[in-house]
């Protein structure tokens, strides 16, 4: 529940959350970016939903006051996301980060009783993320929000850490089984683990291929998804964008039979 560190050099902490998610929500990672300058500065990454939202608060105060946290950070719209958006509205000062594809959806997360608490100051604390990507100043550095749209949700954004090396790829590289708190050791034996769920949740190869060929310009030592294992070191990450960017996926592999509706209106016919 501690957190684990996953960079540190004195200054600038990393730190992966991967144990918060109980009972039947899906195994999900959640991050603190830590800046010390003369002042620490945070970023939270993809905090998640109401389920996370008190374990992860607990476990954010043993490394930091939470006045420190200057940006929620949402890779996209899913609940297992941001879903806890009220709640660091209500509970912090921090702003929040979102694609403009969905900033102006997120209010509805918001109750009635919360929207009036927090009256109309608080539209002006999202930060709307422009398609092409922005740069998040933290302290003395920054955080890059790389587009990576498509990849799964339309509005789609990672985050790139020039201190660390961290790119923390949101769902792009997630795997649903075995221990979250570990690097993948054996490429070949991970594979089922991640297949299925990037076949049907990223759009298509075209842009996994651009994703991937973009990652190789970029100094990256970790690729960090919000579920599931890390990718740590050129070699295994190599290993992963030579996989993503061949991987046939979502609208590559629909057919017409896949909106055969006659054939299910059919099948529920009773003589
Ligand atoms: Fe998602
Ligand atoms: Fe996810």
């Amino acid at each position: 529940m501690s957190g684990k560190i996953i960079f540190d050099n004195g200054k600038h902490q990393c730190i992966m959350f991967s144990d918060l998610v109980k009972g039947d929500g899906i195994q999900s990672n959640q991050f603190l970016i830590l800046h010390s300058d003369e002042e620490t500065v945070g970023a939270v990454i993809d905090p998640g939903g109401d389920l996370t939202y008190t374990p992860l608060t607990l476990a954010l105060l043993k490394h930091t006051d939470i006045r420190h946290i200057r940006y929620v950070i949402g890779s996209h719209q899913d609940p297992d996301i941001i879903a806890s958006l009220p709640r660091w509205l209500l509970h912090t000062q921090a702003n929040i980060v979102i694609s403009r594809l969905w900033e102006r959806f997120l209010p509805h997360l918001n109750s009635a009783f919360t929207t009036d608490r927090l009256q109309e100051g608080y539209l002006k604390r999202l930060i709307a993320l422009p398609d092409e990507g922005a740069v998040l100043p933290l302290g003395k550095t920054q955080l890059f929000a790389l587009p990576a749209h498509f990849l799964h949700s339309e509005g789609n954004f990672q985050f790139y850490d020039p201190i660390s090396k961290i790119l923390f790829s949101g769902d792009m590289g997630a795997s649903l089984l075995g221990d979250a708190d570990v690097r993948v050791e054996d490429f070949d034996a991970h594979i089922p683990t991640m297949r299925g769920f990037h076949q049907r949740y990223m759009v298509s190869n075209k842009v996994t291929r651009f994703w991937a060929d973009a990652v190789r310009q970029l100094d990256v030592e970790m690729i960090v998804p919000q579920h599931g294992k890390s990718f740590v070191g050129k070699a295994m990450i190599n290993r992963f964008l030579d996989w993503i960017g061949n991987l046939p996926c979502g609208v590559d592999l629909l057919t017409q039979n896949d909106y055969d509706y006659a054939a299910l209106i059919n099948s529920a016919k009773v003589d």
